[in-house]
């Protein structure tokens, strides 16, 4: 936290406060009301969190009105192109880009993580094959903590490093399980020998009856889409996790925590929904209907994958996902697919639409993610999880970053009550 070298008056009645101002090394200076109850005995109210810092992180920052995502300085767009999943996992986790040795060896440690105890292959067979893939994932991620028992214990460093690496090198085992279950296919154990999107392909589309090769074109794209999901600040899922993290619980727990918050259509699942409407909408021409729907005040249908609470400009991360849905559908010789033309046209219609304009409404990462894992092989039910596989590493950076400061507090926020005030119990016979 830098010092305070101004601050705010805040006056209330006659009485007056001063709030320190923190300047930050990049985005607005904050307000630092921690003392505020204790000295004007009043809360501040921001329900949806709009104008509130939750924490100081050194992590990931997003200038939402210029559209620029950094990732510990070093933007996305730099890094979808020239860096790989795994290289960006070391520097979300320890701040700095790896040098030959430290990538070699943290992409060795993350090799011989991922597989999982033998035993948790049971707890996939307790859901039904219609379960949706997320709440298999919640369930068995959380159920790591029941396995793991030597890397739950958050105030040892050693045991913080131990379950950061598992849950790394894990996901894409229980995500792959998790669809191979769903599909009635038997699972498919990862191998040392592949680079993570290749193992996380094989795992998911292999099957015993014949050898799997795995496709240059599609692990690119893979993992640049994984590298794309890593990290985003703090939004939902990631709060979630640092809020669940601020008591203590164990990694596994609360890492399972973020993945069911991702899963609502307002967040992660905004990729399923996304296709889903692309789908519904069906045709170009069908275009004006939909527009006008996420226009009208008393329908509550939205464009999915438009909006950011934070971008208010185009996602940047929505761009690079758009150059390589143009190039994976190509070298699949999909690439007059009808929902990418779909897609493309509607954007160009919402970014001409005074509506979207005036509401600063641009594409965000989840508009074309879908397109490209459709295309991969995947379907919609996968596009939440691949997310969820993503931002792991994300998740657990800012729980590193949270749970490693001497200062941490619990999560305790207050609330604007409007209730009934005090009044005595009224026995049955007398209501
Ligand atoms: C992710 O936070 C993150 O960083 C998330 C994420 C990450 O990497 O972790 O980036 C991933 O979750 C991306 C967002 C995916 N969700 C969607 O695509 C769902 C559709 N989008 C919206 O529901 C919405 O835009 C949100 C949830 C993303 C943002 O909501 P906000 O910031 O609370 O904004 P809002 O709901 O107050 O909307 C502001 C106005 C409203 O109109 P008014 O009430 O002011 O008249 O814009 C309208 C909304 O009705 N609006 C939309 C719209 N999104 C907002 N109208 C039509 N279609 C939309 N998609």
């Amino acid at each position: 936290m830098t010092d305070s070298k101004k601050s705010a008056t805040l006056t209330i009645d006659d009485a007056s406060f001063d709030l320190p101002i923190y300047s930050p090394t990049a985005g607005p200076d904050v307000l630092d009301i921690r003392k505020l109850y204790a000295q004007a005995g009043v809360f501040t109210y921001d329900p949806g969190f709009t104008s509130t810092a939750s924490c100081d992180s050194t992590i990931t920052f997003i200038d939402g009105g210029k559209g620029e995502l950094l990732h510990r300085g070093y933007p996305i767009d730099q890094l979808a192109g020239k860096s790989h999943y795994l290289e960006v996992c070391y520097l979300l986790l320890y701040g700095e880009l790896p040098s030959a040795t430290e990538l070699e060896d943290f992409e060795e440690r993350v090799t011989h993580h991922t597989m999982i105890h033998e035993q948790m292959a049971n707890f996939f067979r307790g859901f039904r094959r219609d379960a949706h893939p997320m709440a298999i994932i919640t369930g068995v991620v959380g159920a790591m903590s029941a396995f793991y028992h030597d890397s739950t214990d958050v105030s040892d460093p050693w045991q913080r490093e131990v379950a950061s690496i598992r849950l790394i090198a894990k996901m894409p085992t229980i995500v792959a399980m998790a669809y191979k279950y769903t599909i009635g296919q038997p699972f498919v154990y990862p191998r040392n020998d592949l680079d993570y999107a290749s193992n996380f392909l094989r795992m998911c589309f292999a099957v015993p009856a014949e050898e799997y090769e795995v496709n240059p074109i599609l692990a690119r794209a893979m993992d640049r889409i994984f590298t794309l999901h890593a990290d985003h600040e703090q939004n939902a899922s990631t709060s979630t996790v640092r809020l669940a993290s601020s008591s203590g619980a164990n990694p596994f727990a609360c890492i399972a925590a973020g993945v069911a918050c991702l899963w609502g259509p307002a967040h992660g699942g905004a990729n399923q929904a996304c296709l889903e409407m692309l789908r519904e909408i069906g045709t170009v021409d069908r275009i004006p209907e939909f527009i006008a729907r996420a226009k009208d005040k008393d329908d509550p249908f939205r464009l999915m994958g438009f909006g950011h609470r934070v971008y208010k400009n185009v996602d940047p991360r929505a761009t690079v996902l758009k150059q390589s849905a143009d190039e994976v559908l190509e070298l699949l010789g999909v690439e007059n697919n009808p929902l990418l033309q779909v897609a493309k046209e509607l954007e160009r219609t919402a970014l001409n639409d005074p509506y979207f304009v005036e509401k600063k409404l641009f594409p965000n990462v989840d508009f074309y993610s879908g397109i490209i894992l459709e295309a991969m092989g995947f379907p919609t039910s996968m596009f939440t999880p691949i997310f969820a596989l993503s931002r792991t590493v994300g998740w657990i950076s800012q729980w590193k970053e949270m749970i490693s400061d001497p200062g941490m507090k619990i999560g305790r926020p207050r609330q604007l009550y409007t209730g009934a005030t005090l009044r005595d119990y009224v026995d049955i016979e007398n209501r």
